[in-house]
């Protein structure tokens, strides 16, 4: 099952998924970084920081989830753009190592094949970041994604552009498409970290963790791969039934074993 972490707030949450990635990158100066956008990740971003001080990072790869097509990709909310100023300006990574889905290739139907071969010809990834939707979404694998998609178009849904508007000046601005990594794909990833924050989350959370393993909540598909870590803070992990056990584990957990 996965591993359920409680954390009392987003700090502390950055800093252990931190501290496994700058223990991941001494070990293996070029790993392979699952890379997330939205909000939620920012806290590992910003902790990682101050732990690669020191630490040559010129080799990290990095692959995105996703990216939304029809935006230009110099706007300062493509995905692009938000993984060059949130993770590849402040790690000091090489931006040519640093990838995200290329949803302005003219040949658009093929385009996610090609991701995913480089994905698999970097050696695969080592450590998935994932946020959750408020639909329970990963990447953007929006409810009724199949378990063995692939990186491809996916058209996102109301309640996501929604969601996403926030980052724009109305939700006529959210575009409608994304090129995203699928199910299938991330579950190739050889560890999961799942982060999700505040109240509006619960809900997701608790399906994805704890329900019935279902197409109509992809998050639901981390039950399927065997080294996940979910990290939650109190009110994201205010409707789980065992949070009791997700505590106890946690607290009595020897310390060699990171998450
Ligand atoms: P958020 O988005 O981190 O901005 O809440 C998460 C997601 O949509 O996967």
């Amino acid at each position: 099952m996965a591993e359920v972490v409680i954390v009392p707030d987003r700090v502390t949450a950055g800093g252990l998924v931190a501290d496994e990635i700058a223990a991941l990158l001494r070990r293996r100066p070029d790993a392979v970084l699952g890379l997330a956008t939205g909000s939620t990740p920012l806290p590992v971003y910003q902790a990682l920081r101050a732990r690669l001080e020191g630490v040559d990072t010129s080799q990290v790869r990095g692959f995105a989830l996703d990216e939304y097509i029809g935006i230009d990709p110099a706007h300062p909310e493509s995905y692009s753009s938000v993984i060059a100023r949130e993770v590849v300006e402040p790690l000091g990574l090489d931006p040519a190592l640093i990838r995200t889905p290329p949803a302005d290739d003219p040949d658009i139907a093929t385009a996610g094949e090609r991701y995913d071969d480089a994905i698999r010809a970097a050696g695969g990834v080592d450590i998935q970041i994932l946020g959750i939707g408020t639909d329970g979404h990963i990447g953007f694998n929006e409810p009724g994604s199949s378990f063995a998609s692939r990186t491809r178009v996916k058209t996102l849904t109301r309640q996501t552009r929604e969601d996403n508007a926030r980052f724009f000046d109305s939700i006529d601005e959210v575009p409608r498409h994304c090129l995203t990594q699928g199910l299938g794909t991330i579950l190739e990833a050889r560890h999961l970290v799942l982060l999700a924050f505040g109240e509006g989350k619960a809900a997701a959370i608790a399906g994805a963790v704890e329900g019935p393993v279902t197409a109509m909540v992809p998050g639901t598909a981390i039950q399927l791969h065997p080294h996940v870590t979910v990290i939650v803070d109190e009110a994201a992990a205010s409707k789980l039934r065992l949070d009791q056990y997700y505590r106890d584990t946690f607290d009595n957990k020897p310390a060699w074993q990171g998450i």
